[in-house]
């Protein structure tokens, strides 16, 4: 079932669990993750960056696709699908093409800037039933070429961009993209609970969750975190159980050959850490 994020986000901050953002990149991914969902009763948000999108051919090819895919495979748990750092015109363009939720990453903006852009898009996707996300602070690491810094959002800051009215909030606390560095600080706790005293009940999003260790997602939980996005660890689980399969040479036994085959076991690897991940964030037999 194809549901903006709102409603399963305010159960997650009300069960004190989170649900998983896995971005996905093609049908495998797809597939893998809607599956796993249903499997495990479980409610959960399809990513889509903007460059994953050109790559899937574009946003319009992305929702028919997923649409499509929820009715074939029966699938009945809550599904959002989410433009993942989205630009100011990528977020038209996916509500045009049919996502039922956006993420509007103004972080790099003047405040000023990030909060225009984000009230009018407020606007726009709540009148057709969309929900929106926005960022304050920007989200270090690498993604799709952006680099940000992992900067501490200022609590005051969230709480502005809180007021405007979006349906769950991104605050940087230290948390970056990919793999964390050795000498990674880890989440600043403090911020996350001087945001969330200001801003209550609203669900707060934790990007970066490849690699955070487990005590600390349960403490974000614990503090307001609703949304933990995890990219680069299905990606790794994919490239690892791909690279297996050729090392062992199966692709050139029999028929190993055929893309079926040959993308089987990386598309399996997707289900073991979507699943690992539902556990951890609480999600499983929430739908
Ligand atoms: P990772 O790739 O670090 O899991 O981050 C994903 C993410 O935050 C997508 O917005």
């Amino acid at each position: 079932m194809l549901v903006s994020a709102t409603e399963m986000l305010k159960k997650a901050v009300a069960g004190k669990y989170a649900v998983g953002q896995f971005n996905i990149n093609n049908l495998e991914w797809t597939k893998a993750i809607l599956q796993t969902a249903q499997e495990n009763n479980s409610p959960v948000i399809l990513g889509v960056s903007e460059g994953a999108g050109k790559y899937m051919t574009g946003f319009k090819t992305v929702a028919a696709m997923v649409k499509a895919m929820i009715g074939e495979l029966n699938i009945t748990v809550p599904v959002a699908l989410h433009l993942d750092h989205g630009t100011y015109e990528g977020c038209y363009k996916c509500i045009d093409a049919g996502f039922s939720s956006v993420m509007f990453d103004g972080s790099h903006l003047p405040i000023e800037e990030n909060i225009a852009k984000t009230s009018e898009l407020v606007e726009v996707c709540h009148k057709k039933g969309i929900s929106i996300e926005a960022e304050v602070g920007s989200i270090g690491g690498e993604e799709d070429g952006v680099v940000g810094a992992g900067e501490i959002a200022d609590p005051e800051e969230c709480k502005k961009i809180a007021d405007l009215g979006v349906d769950f909030l991104a605050a940087g606390i230290g948390n970056i993209h990919g793999k964390y560095p050795e000498n990674w600080k880890g989440l600043d706790f403090d911020a996350l609970a001087k945001t969330k005293e200001l801003i209550g009940d609203l669900p707060l999003v934790l990007h970066g969750g490849t690699g955070i260790p487990a005590d600390m997602i349960q403490t974000a939980i614990s503090l307001g975190v609703a949304k933990i996005n995890v990219n680069t660890e299905c990606q790794l689980y994919f490239q690892e159980a791909t690279r297996k399969y050729i090392e062992e040479g199966k692709d050139l036994q029999g028929k190993g050959f055929d893309p079926r085959k040959l993308l089987a076991p990386g598309t399996e690897a997707i289900k073991v850490i979507v699943k690992e991940k539902m556990e951890l964030f609480g999600s499983i037999d929430k739908a």
